[in-house]
């Protein structure tokens, strides 16, 4: 393949700031029996140090626009800009958490797991990569940890190894798909807070997917709100104005209604 491609220029129009656009993007899947839309037409800008949140129903395609966003899945229509570059593939500029456990090379150590993806594309000279790992692996909590395998660690560590692994390689955008929903309610506050100041500390530019009103408005700056089967954009909202959203706030409480206005209607429906 050409490489011409990668190099395609930003077109007028789209938002300049934008570290992200993702430009009128329609994914499909083709099986032998049919055609499924997962999104259709949506648009989007993510600016740096945005936590940019996909909010939406099960099957409305927010894991399918991270995986277009990742390069793993080309839009039929539409395109997606990073940088100022037509995505057309994979790359180490875009780490991925994902929401399964099993994401960690079970006969590596936790250093040897958030080492790999930096000796795999040599991102970094050789001679830092070991103690860009330790650095890393102590903002998560793990230190103590280094030399574990992944069998020997609860679901929750597992996930900071992920996230350790992803930060490390310094991407432009961090992409995580429910990387706290298979976790007990109790860890994933923690792992909700964890993130959060993790990105105080450094801020990063995230793209975050669940379908948790709560998380949402917990993690994010911005929230776009996705439509059921085909994803269609139906709102974005501006969360920072609401700061680091205590739970039990007023402002909490306020976005959480208008948000589950959106999404169900005048239906009364339980919180998660
Ligand atoms: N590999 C695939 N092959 C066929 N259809 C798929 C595939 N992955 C997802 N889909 C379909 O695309 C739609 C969006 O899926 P997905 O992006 O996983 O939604 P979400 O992450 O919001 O739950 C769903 O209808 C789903 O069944
Ligand atoms: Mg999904």
């Amino acid at each position: 393949m050409s490489a011409m491609p990668s190099m395609a220029p930003v077109p007028a129009g789209l938002d300049t700031r934008a570290q992200l656009s993702v430009d009128n993007v329609t994914l499909q899947y083709k099986t032998r029996e049919q055609l499924i839309t997962a999104t259709h037409g949506v648009s989007f800008a993510v600016h740096q140090h945005d936590r940019f949140i996909l909010l939406g129903p099960s099957g409305c395609g927010k894991s399918s626009l991270l995986k277009s966003v990742a390069g793993f899945l080309a839009p039929a229509a539409g395109e997606i800009y990073l940088d100022g570059r037509a995505v057309r593939e994979p790359g180490p500029d875009r780490m991925m958490v994902f929401q399964e456990f099993d994401q960690l090379m079970p006969w590596k150590t936790v250093l040897g797991n958030i080492m790999f993806p930096m000796q795999m594309t040599r991102r970094f000279p050789a001679s830092e990569v070991r103690d860009r790992a330790v650095r890393v692996a102590a903002k998560v909590g793990l230190e103590r940890f280094k030399d574990a395998y992944p069998h020997q660690l609860s679901g929750g560590m597992k996930q900071r190894v992920a996230i350790a692994r992803a930060l490390a390689m310094e991407p432009a955008i961090l992409l995580m798909d429910e990387p706290f929903a298979a976790l007990d309610a109790l860890t994933r506050r923690r792992m909700q807070e964890e993130l959060l100041q993790l990105w105080e500390q450094a801020p990063f530019t995230l793209m975050f997917v669940t379908h948790s009103i709560d998380e949402a408005i917990l993690l994010g700056s911005r929230i776009l709100v996705l439509t059921p089967h085909p994803g269609q954009v139906r709102a974005e909202l501006d969360a920072s104005a609401f700061g680091f959203a205590e739970q039990g706030s007023e402002g909490f409480a306020a976005l959480h209604k208008r948000i589950n206005h959106m999404l169900f209607g005048h239906q009364e429906t339980a919180h998660e």
